[in-house]
């Protein structure tokens, strides 16, 4: 009978390699290329791509921390698991927190975003209202079943892909090679422009959180973190490089919705519009995988008794746990009900290298034997990851605040739920 309930609380690996690059990319290519590129390109100048280049390299140094974890042990909730094996407990529970919180602040700000380029469009709508209304629908499809959110995902990646594609191809035509200069590829300001820049590769780990939905996870996991954080690399350095060339980098860093303004310089209503549904699609796309993202890493904690037991209840027909899905669902719709937008992202970059962070330290805990790579790797990672924490810490001293009074309520309640236990 025990065997039987056991049973009925695993997940069933349903997902193809494709499909978990799909997850991945839908979760990294949404408000950072389309909003954040405008912040970066305010402080790189139009050497944007250098900062998109180092973000991409400080993000792979931690996609292979991550990708040597995975193949080790595949476990829905990933680094939470990980940090709790490796380091601790108490690091593994923090972890699971942070990224709780990180994802659900950037679930919020991508369904604003989204909310913010419909509105643009349709200028009579609420974008609060849009936005609790997106949050409220992503959770339904979540919760109705994993292959069928895998689905839609896979249909908003592809298009979100087509029309990034449609800029760089259509947009090289009219690009200006006076935008590029000056050109200061040394100058300080592009380190700020990929503190920046960092939060848009965000979300390439989000097929190891759900490791145990893939099939064959130990080879097809590592695989869809690193494809996917290479295609997105690849899309960002050719949409930024075109961008820069159609309008500069200061009337990128003047616009909201930077692609569209780069956009209108060809003068084509058309192809603007199509690159204002790019911005709704995207945003879309990593809404969904946010919700399934979290949902997921709180019935990893459930199941191990870190967080209410309810959070790792499954629904017996669906698949998919009830309780953590809508509970996510709505707390993100609170969220876009009451928050601001550069807040929330401030917050959600600060958790966001705080579990990257412990990620490295974990992957340089893995025993000689189990590695795929020299310990060397997750060592310049965490550094690496220290140091933009760090400089987080002079951007935006906000976002530290509360970043640090988040991960001090956690800790107060992980230590008050170990009380009891010891009686
Ligand atoms: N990387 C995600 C985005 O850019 C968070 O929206």
């Amino acid at each position: 009978m025990d065997e039987d309930k056991s049973r009925q609380s695993e997940l069933k690996p349903s997902l193809s390699l494709f499909d978990a690059v799909s997850v991945s990319v839908g979760a990294i290519i949404g408000g950072g290329i389309f909003v954040v590129t405008g912040i970066a390109a305010g402080l790189a100048g139009s050497a944007l791509l250098v900062s998109m280049l180092i973000a991409a390299l400080i993000s792979l140094l931690t996609a292979l921390s991550f990708a040597e974890l995975t193949a080790w042990q595949p476990k829905e909730g990933s680094i939470y698991e990980y940090s709790y094996q490796l380091v601790s407990p108490f690091a593994g529970f923090l972890v699971g927190w942070m990224w709780i919180l990180s994802n659900t602040f950037a679930g919020a700000a991508v369904s604003l975003g989204f909310a913010y380029y419909l509105t643009a469009l349709v200028p009579c709508l609420n974008p609060n209202y849009v936005a609790a209304v997106v949050c409220l629908a992503f959770t339904a499809v979540n919760y109705y079943s994993v292959k069928q959110s895998a689905r839609l995902n896979n249909i908003l990646v592809t298009a979100k892909l087509l029309i990034l594609a449609f800029f760089i191809i259509y947009g090289m035509l009219f690009m200006n090679p006076t935008n590029f200069a000056p050109f200061k590829p040394l100058d300080v300001g592009v380190l700020s422009g990929a503190v920046f820049f960092f939060f848009a590769y965000g979300g390439f780990a989000r097929a190891a959180v759900i490791a145990e939905e893939v099939k064959d996870a130990k080879r097809n996991v590592p695989k869809a973190m690193l494809i996917a954080l290479a295609i997105s690399a690849i899309f960002y350095i050719l949409v930024g490089t075109v961008a820069v060339g159609l309008v500069g980098p200061n009337k990128l860093a003047s616009s909201n919705s930077p692609l569209e303004e780069a956009m209108k310089a060809t003068g084509n209503s058309a192809a603007t519009f199509t690159i204002a549904l790019g911005g709704m699609l995207a945003t879309a796309s990593v809404l969904l995988t946010s919700v399934l993202g979290v949902s997921r890493m709180a019935y990893a904690m459930a199941r191990r008794k870190d967080l209410p037991q309810a959070l790792a209840k499954l629904d017996p027909k669906r698949n998919t746990p009830i309780y953590s899905t809508w509970i996510i669902g709505l707390i993100m719709t609170l969220l876009v009900l009451l928050i601001d937008l550069s807040k929330v992202v401030a917050i959600s970059s600060f958790a966001m290298l705080f579990f990257y962070t412990l990620a490295n330290v974990s992957a340089l805990r893995l025993k000689t034997e189990k590695r795929a790579y020299p310990r060397i790797l997750p060592a310049i990672g965490a550094a690496s990851c220290l140091a933009l924490l760090t400089f987080e810490l002079f951007a935006s001293l906000q976002s530290w605040i509360i970043g640090t009074a988040c991960l001090l309520v956690g800790a107060v309640y992980y230590v008050a739920k170990q009380k009891p236990r010891k009686q």
